[in-house]
């Protein structure tokens, strides 16, 4: 039985969670796994009407005994992977088997939140300190969680690293032109203490360690393991193909590669018997900046920013919404190698009259049938509409593709004919059970 890759098409938010979740509950799945990012991901569950956010734990937490594993290519604050388990074992009393965390992983630190929130602005980052933490990543100054096995090696590295931290934010405030007042709401001189960095994190990184549900380890080879026994495991993307830092709308992106090579550098997995599922809104909606063809600045965009609660769950920050746009779907197909999708939010589309879907664009006289990844020339074109029929509807309660009205049938089928992919799961609510398996 193939292993499952699940893996977002669109700019984030199509409902990764959810799906990971679902899939979760086949017996089949041992181990789920994130792969890269960090806290800028959300993904909310929603069983029995209780929603749970997730940040960074992986979206299997909440069923009862699988493992769930962080790997190497996902970068950890620790602080927020505390407050989530905790939070987590409060509402509901976690019983998975193990959580298992790569010791390469590396350490969102607080000079990379800084770093962020001065300069993320342009790109409209989450201001976690992601892009940071990747650069001193590559640039081979990280702090991983294996510089934590003794509290004199992490102390070394946190002095190492804030020396020069505290020259570059300094750097950093005058070429950004920070007024007083603004450098005085940074609390610098707090945040930026040795002492209290490393106090800080050691106290909840020795507590994490304590718990007898967490392995810090080589994930890599625990995967492989996994593996030769013929357990099953289900990798859970975050972000997505258009956020990609080589692949995505540079350089309004993450810097991380969702796609399906961070799948590989993220874990250690042998590349063997892989099934990637892409999941896609039945809508587009992005948050932060940059070139967005299809999005919707009228009545029918604000509907689907409030029917489908388009808001962060990260930032709170509204999400810009605009009609489907199939060139970026192919364009997903071709840089994930996608078998199959899974296309969540049918439901939001209840009461439209007429859907709007992007099947192609149109530069001067040519057709373009793929997504374009230079901003200038993407900026030129124009988008092809094709208009399918709506429904009026409620299908949330529907569980059987048979039972959709024929028009959202009609809206899936189309789907799969314009991307040659099958379509195997669809969302038609935010709860655990509201999903249609299509034959
Ligand atoms: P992720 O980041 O890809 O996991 O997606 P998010 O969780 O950030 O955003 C998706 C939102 O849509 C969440 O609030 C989900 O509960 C919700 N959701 C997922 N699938 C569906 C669906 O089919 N219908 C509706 N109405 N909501 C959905
Ligand atoms: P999930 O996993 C949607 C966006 C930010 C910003 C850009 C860079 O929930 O789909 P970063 O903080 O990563 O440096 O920000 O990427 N972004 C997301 N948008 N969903 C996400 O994750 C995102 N993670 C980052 O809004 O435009
Ligand atoms: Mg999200």
């Amino acid at each position: 039985m193939n292993h499952i890759a699940v893996i977002g098409c669109q700019w984030g938010d199509e409902g990764k969670g959810k799906i990971v979740d679902f899939l979760t509950q086949k017996k089949s799945i041992s181990t789920i796994v994130r792969y890269q990012g960090g806290n800028n991901a959300g993904h909310t569950i929603v069983i029995k009407g209780k929603k749970f956010p997730l940040h960074l734990l992986p979206s299997g937490i909440l069923t009862p005994n699988k493992v769930c594993l962080i790997g190497n290519g996902v970068i950890i604050n620790p602080q927020v992977l505390s407050d989530e388990i905790n939070k987590l074992k409060k509402q509901v009393g976690l019983n998975h088997a193990r959580l298992i965390i790569s010791h390469k992983a590396h350490l969102i630190m607080p000079w990379h939140i800084i770093r962020d929130t001065i300069a993320g602005g342009r790109i409209g980052t989450t201001n976690r300190g992601i892009g940071p933490t990747y650069e001193d990543h590559v640039g081979r100054r990280g702090i991983r969680l294996i510089d934590t096995q003794t509290k004199i090696r992490f102390a070394q590295r946190v002095k190492q690293e804030l020396a020069w931290n505290k020259k570059l934010i300094k750097l950093m405030l005058d070429v950004n032109h920070i007024n007083p007042q603004e450098r005085e709401q940074l609390n610098l001189g707090h945040r930026l203490s040795a002492k209290q960095i490393i106090n800080h994190y050691w106290q909840i990184l020795t507590k994490l360690k304590s718990n007898p549900q967490i392995d810090i380890t080589d994930t890599a080879v625990y995967l492989q393991q996994t593996q030769n026994e013929g357990r099953r495991i289900l990798f859970e993307g975050a972000q997505a193909t258009l956020l990609d830092i080589d692949h995505g709308t540079y350089p309004y992106v993450t810097s991380s590669n969702p796609t399906i090579g961070g799948l590989y550098t993220g874990t250690g997995f042998r590349p063997r018997g892989l099934e990637v599922i892409g999941v896609m809104k039945t809508y587009t909606t992005r948050v932060g900046n940059g070139a967005f063809l299809t999005e919707l600045f009228d009545d029918i965009g604000e509907k689907l920013r409030q029917d489908g609660h388009e808001y962060g769950t990260t930032t709170g920050r509204p999400r810009r919404c605009g009609w489907l746009d199939l060139n970026i779907i192919k364009y997903a197909k071709l840089i994930n190698g996608l078998d199959s999708l899974a296309v969540t939010k049918l439901d939001i589309l209840s009461g439209l009259k007429e859907i709007k879907v992007g099947t192609g664009y149109k530069l001067g006289s040519k057709k373009i049938d793929n997504f374009i990844i230079d901003n200038h020339q993407l900026e030129k074109v124009k988008v092809i509409y094709q208009t399918l029929p709506g429904w009026h509807e409620d299908i949330s309660g529907v569980r059987k593709f048979a039972d959709l009205p024929a028009a959202a049938q009609n809206y899936i089928h189309f789907i799969e004919d314009q991307t040659n992919l099958k379509v195997k799961f669809i969302g038609v609510g935010p709860n655990r059970k509201q999903i249609i398996t299509k034959p």
